[in-house]
Parts: C-alpha cells; sequence; structure tokens
C-alpha cells in the first residue's frame, strides 16, 4: 500500500511504501535508525541486519543525506517518538542518490543557511514553521468567510501610497509611473462599500531601509475593511480574529509546536478581549519605567513597544495616537483633533506591532483637506475621494502581517524564517 506519513496510523502492523527523502541517520553493525521526511511529516525507519536481506541492510547504511526513496516497512506504533509511529523497514529503492548535500546536522551560519534556503527549508523546523503558516493562512479564510466577510485581490501595480510615500517600489507602467502596492486597503474601502464585509490577503511591498527582526520587503498581508463599523466595532473583529487564529494553530499545530519547542501556555492564555490602552497613558507608562528619549508625538520605537507589552500577559492595543504621526486617511477623535481613531495591535514576547488598523475618515471636505496637507494631490486619489461623494458611510478596517503573526506563534525570533523566501534589506536570493 502507497502511503504518506502523515497518513500511517491508518495502517498499523499493516505494509507500506512511502515515497520519502533521508533527513539523518545512525547505524551500527546491526542496526539502522533512517530519518525519513516526506513533505506530509517525519518518521523513523529501523532496519535491523538480521530482519532484512544482506543487500537491503548495506543499502540502508549508505543511504547518503536527502537521497530519494522508496522505504516499504510494517508500521508500528511507538510511545518514544513525540509522532507516535516507526516503520520496520523491510526494503529500501533508492530513486536519486544526493552527493554532498550542503547543509548537514552540524551547526551553520545564518547567511549560509539563508543562502541555501532553497534546501533549509526541508528541514525540520523550517517545516514546522511553513506548516504553522499555513494553519493560520487556513484559519484565517475560515474565520472571515465564516463571519460574512468576502475576499476581494486589490491590484499589486497602483498608482497611489497609502502608507506614505517614502518606502515606495517605484517601476514603470509603460509611460506612466507605478509603484509595487504597501497596502491594498484604498481598494478594499471601495470593496466595502460594494460588499459590505470584505478581506483581502496578498503580498504587499516597502522599500524600508530597516534591518531588523521584524522588517521584510515583501510580506503578506491580510486587510479586512467594514462598512458602518466604527473604531470599538474594529478592535472587536481584531481580537476575535486573532484569537480564532491561535486556537486554530494550538489544536492543529501541536507537533510542530513540540519541533519547536514553543511553551504553548503563554498562547492558550490569549482569549478575547485584549486590553487597551491609549497612546497619551503608554508615553505616561513609559515616562514611569525609565524611558525619557521619547516625548508626545514620537512613534515608539521596538524597545518602548516591548515595554509595554511586557506588563500584559495578551496583545495589547495602543489606541488614539497622535494624528501627525499616522497617515492620512484616519479618522480623528472626536473631542479632540490631535490623535485619531486608531489601533496598533503589539504582541506579546517582544514579537511587535502585528496589526495596524483605524477607523476611515468619511467626510468627502476633511479627506481631501487632509490629502492636500500630506502633498497628496494627484489624479491617483481621485477615485478615493470619489467614495466620499456617493453614500459615504463610517468604515473600519486593518492590516495584520502575516510573517510577524507566524513569527510570534511559532516562537521563531526572526521574521526572515516565517516566509518561504524572504525578501530582506540585502538579499534577493535564492
Ligand atoms: O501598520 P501598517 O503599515 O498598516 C497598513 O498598511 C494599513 N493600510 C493596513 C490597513 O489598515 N488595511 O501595516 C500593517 C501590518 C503591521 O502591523 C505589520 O504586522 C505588518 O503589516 N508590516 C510588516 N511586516 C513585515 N515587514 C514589514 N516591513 C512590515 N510593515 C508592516
Ligand atoms: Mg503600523
Amino acid at each position: 500500500m502507497k502511503t504518506t506519513i502523515s497518513e500511517v496510523n491508518k495502517y498499523v502492523g499493516q505494509v507500506v511504501t512511502i515515497g520519502a527523502w533521508l533527513a539523518n541517520k545512525r547505524s551500527s553493525g546491526k542496526i539502522a535508525f533512517l530519518q525519513l521526511r516526506d513533505g506530509t511529516g517525519f518518521i523513523q525507519g529501523v532496519v535491523v541486519k538480521a530482519e532484512v536481506e544482506e543487500e537491503v541492510f548495506q543499502l540502508a547504511k549508505s543511504i547518503t543525506q536527502e537521497s530519494s526513496l522508496y522505504v516499504t516497512g510494517v508500521v508500528q506504533e511507538d510511545e518514544r517518538s513525540p509522532f507516535g509511529f516507526e516503520l520496520s523497514v523491510t526494503n529500501v529503492e533508492v530513486i536519486h542518490e544526493s552527493v554532498n548535500y550542503p547543509i548537514t546536522p552540524k551547526e551553520h551560519g545564518t547567511e549560509f543557511l539563508m543562502d541555501h534556503r532553497h534546501l533549509w527549508l526541508r528541514s525540520k523546523r523550517q517545516h514546522a514553521v511553513m506548516k504553522i503558516r499555513n494553519e493560520i493562512i487556513r484559519a484565517t479564510y475560515e474565520f472571515f468567510n465564516d463571519n460574512g466577510f468576502s475576499k476581494v485581490d486589490p491590484p499589486i501595480l497602483t498608482g497611489s501610497a497609502p502608507e506614505g510615500t517614502t518606502e515606495l517600489f517605484a517601476t514603470k507602467y509603460f509611460d506612466e509611473d507605478a509603484y509595487l502596492s504597501q497596502s491594498g486597503q484604498l481598494y478594499m474601502e471601495a470593496a466595502a462599500m460594494a460588499l459590505g464585509k470584505v478581506f483581502s490577503f496578498g503580498p504587499t511591498f516597502r522599500a524600508e531601509k530597516s534591518k531588523t527582526r521584524r522588517h521584510l520587503i515583501e510580506f503578506w498581508m491580510i486587510e479586512p475593511e467594514m462598512a458602518f463599523h466604527d473604531f470599538e466595532d474594529n478592535l472587536v473583529v481584531q481580537e476575535n480574529y486573532v484569537s480564532y487564529i491561535i486556537q486554530a494553530v494550538l489544536k492543529n499545530c501541536n507537533l510542530e509546536l513540540t519541533t519547536l519547542g514553543r511553551d504553548t501556555s503563554k498562547l492558550e492564555k490569549i482569549k478575547a478581549p485584549f486590553p487597551r490602552i491609549s497612546y497619551d497613558d503608554a508615553i505616561k507608562f513609559l515616562h514611569e519605567n525609565g524611558f525619557n528619549d521619547i516625548q508626545w508625538g514620537d512613534d515608539f520605537g521596538a524597545p518602548h513597544e516591548t515595554a509595554i507589552a511586557e506588563s500584559y500577559d495578551m496583545p495589547v492595543f495602543i489606541t488614539h495616537y497622535p494624528t501627525k504621526i499616522k497617515p492620512f486617511y484616519m479618522q480623528p477623535a472626536k473631542d479632540r483633533s490631535d490623535v485619531v481613531l486608531c489601533a496598533d495591535m503589539i504582541a506579546p514576547e517582544g514579537y511587535g506591532e502585528i496589526i495596524g488598523g483605524s477607523e476611515r475618515i468619511h467626510d468627502f471636505e476633511l479627506l481631501k483637506a487632509r490629502l492636500e496637507e500630506h502633498g497628496l494631490t494627484s489624479d491617483a486619489y481621485k477615485w478615493y475621494l470619489e467614495l466620499r461623494q456617493y453614500g459615504s458611510v463610517p468604515h473600519s478596517g486593518f492590516g495584520l502581517g502575516l510573517e510577524r503573526t507566524v513569527a510570534w506563534l511559532s516562537g521563531v525570533e526572526h521574521v526572515r524564517e516565517s516566509i518561504p523566501f524572504p525578501r530582506l534589506l540585502n538579499r534577493l536570493y535564492p
């Protein structure tokens, strides 16, 4: 019976054949332990000299790392392995021999591993992170579909810059100037006026000269946008969504979290509602805790965010930032125009801002004035302003950065491990 590692539980006591690669191997004169992987999982194959043909045992002992194989054997339950099963191997057939695989079980430096990302993805840790990423994506579609949202795909090539003009990837669009999308938000606002509750999920680009554990040049963002939702409604969707993906990962990625050595007790505690702190109070808190480098009106740096997040064991919303440090489209607070109805969600454990969101300006004159203040007077924003001329309604939305969320839930230090092929400041290879 041909099967996969993830399905062996259905064949306990039976003979199966699995197409696999040799991840690692240990052997002595009498027994060989083959660490096998097939993409669906990892399993140990045990080859006992006394129980197989001599040539099978000799072959098992000589197989090189990452050679591709068909392995036949009997599925055994095995309580000692975290996976719960192993294979008593009866036959091995080599499909292709791998010679001098560069990533050996010894330690390698980060740059070396990044240069071999196309191969590094095969390792057990990277496999676990990609499975968690996949689960977050799956649960995202499930959450928004179950809650009445429609997926809408905004364009990647655009003429507008929602998040400021300094971090744009410019390109030529025949005779016009175009940019790679920083955010689909403006288009999602148009979509929300057509479909009510919408979400997008796609790649976004920031030509940001930041070299930190939280910054990628190309990253994936989930951007919901909701008509008739105010600032407070927006926060409720965000905390429910983030709670939902955490529960999904805890439920469906047990093995991967174990592989990564993730302390899941920190994730298990997280349930909506999440705490909220205003920007004003956050500044006070920072001053009380010895951060004298920051003044009202400054944006937070990573150490500030981490200090604030550390006083909660849940993600925290920092709300009502100063108008002057946020994008043009945010709705000012009712009683004061120096702050906007926005919130950043800061993840615990130093992972920083995972969501940025706000209520949007729905008044035509106000939006027009704000665009002018920001020097965004080109025709590229004409259609966006028009949304405020034909049945404008209060609406809100947010963007969740997928890679920061994957890094947080997986417990990996750097976002470069949370995307298959990271685009970083100095890296376009592989
Ligand atoms: O806070 P940002 O810039 O918000 C927006 O783009 C809004 N237009 C979203 C919206 O309201 N529809 O980005 C949102 C999130 C951040 O909180 C962060 O998680 C992630 O996107 N992000 C990055 N992730 C990795 N590398 C970068 N360079 C990132 N920049 C933002
Ligand atoms: Mg932000």
